[in-house]
């Protein structure tokens, strides 16, 4: 397996790759990885000959008051773990590689992004698309992989790769969790025993709805009261949002005749998880 860093390296390697008649597979992270990720570069190993990773801590996503700066980083281990699944090559490149001095272009979404993390992270589906948008036309995929557990990013890259007639086919993984049910996060390190027990209540709260909807529930006012009080009533949490949109095309919805998403933000301590659930009739992922 190879890592490499800068643009024309990480070309030249797929450009012969492909050469050969092989597809190429992308999965875009952030490092420190964890089994979601690895979840995703087997589903690509799976439909791909060859399969690039990206590891890039994206400046441009986080907000100033957030944790760019701490957000844990490890190459090494993560290198070993990728390459147990069978990834062809790491892409690992600096800031400056990516935004050299003088860089000033930035892919904006409509619509999609003015709702959920949009509005409680400004700027950030920004330079989601941004890096996105780079490691697209860096690596030139077939297809690129992204998980269920960012429901709002996946449908920004779906809707992007639409609008701009990116060449490419984008697939979605569903969320990967630990045996309590916790969804897998980076960020999860973050959290002292205490508060990794407080959050599972993420997950206990979107069960508590699940079960509600089997039950014949259609209500998307009480189901997100009913959600609402399950996570208040975990001291160590702090709701951020709890929102309940059609899915997929996030429109305000009362009554859950079609598939709805059910989309959360709660801090436990400084750590703000996100989770989502698909409720209603249908596939867990578009
Ligand atoms: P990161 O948080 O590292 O996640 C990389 C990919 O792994 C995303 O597609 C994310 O949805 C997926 N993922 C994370 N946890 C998962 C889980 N528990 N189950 C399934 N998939 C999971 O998302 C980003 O990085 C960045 O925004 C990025 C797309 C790389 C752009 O910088």
């Amino acid at each position: 397996m190879y890592i490499l860093n800068t643009v024309d390296e990480i070309r030249k390697f797929v450009r012969s790759a492909r050469a050969t008649g092989q597809r190429i597979g992308f999965v875009p992270t952030m490092g420190y990885l964890h089994e979601g990720h690895l979840e995703l570069m087997r589903w690509a190993k799976k439909h791909c000959g060859i399969v690039v990773v990206s590891i890039f801590v994206n400046p441009t996503q986080f907000g100033p008051q957030e944790d760019f700066a701490q957000y844990p980083r490890d190459l090494e281990r993560d290198a070993k773990m990728v390459e147990s699944v069978g990834v062809d090559v790491i892409f690992n490149p600096s800031v400056s590689e990516m935004y050299p001095s003088g860089y000033c272009t930035y892919v904006d979404l409509e619509r999609v992004t003015e709702r959920l993390c949009g509005l409680s992270r400004p700027g950030h589906f920004r330079g989601v698309a941004t890096v996105v948008t780079k490691l697209f036309n860096i690596v030139n995929p077939d297809q690129a992989f992204f998980g269920q557990k960012d429901a709002q990013q996946v449908l920004v890259i779906k809707r992007m790769v639409a609008d701009l007639n990116m060449d490419l086919e984008v697939v979605t993984v569903p969320t990967v969790r630990e045996s309590d049910g916790l969804a897998m996060s980076s960020r999860n390190i973050y959290l002292n025993p205490e508060q990794r027990q407080a959050a599972l209540v993420l997950y206990k709260s979107l069960k508590i709805a699940e079960e509600a909807v089997a039950a014949g529930q259609k209500d998307t006012s009480i189901i997100r009261q009913l959600v609402i009080d399950t996570i208040a009533a975990e001291p160590l949490a702090e709701i951020n949002y709890v929102e309940i949109y059609s899915y997929p095309d996030l429109e305000p919805v009362t009554k859950i005749l079609e598939s709805v998403l059910l989309a959360l933000a709660v801090k436990i301590g400084r750590t703000r998880l996100i989770d989502n659930m698909i409720l209603g009739v249908g596939d867990q992922c578009i």
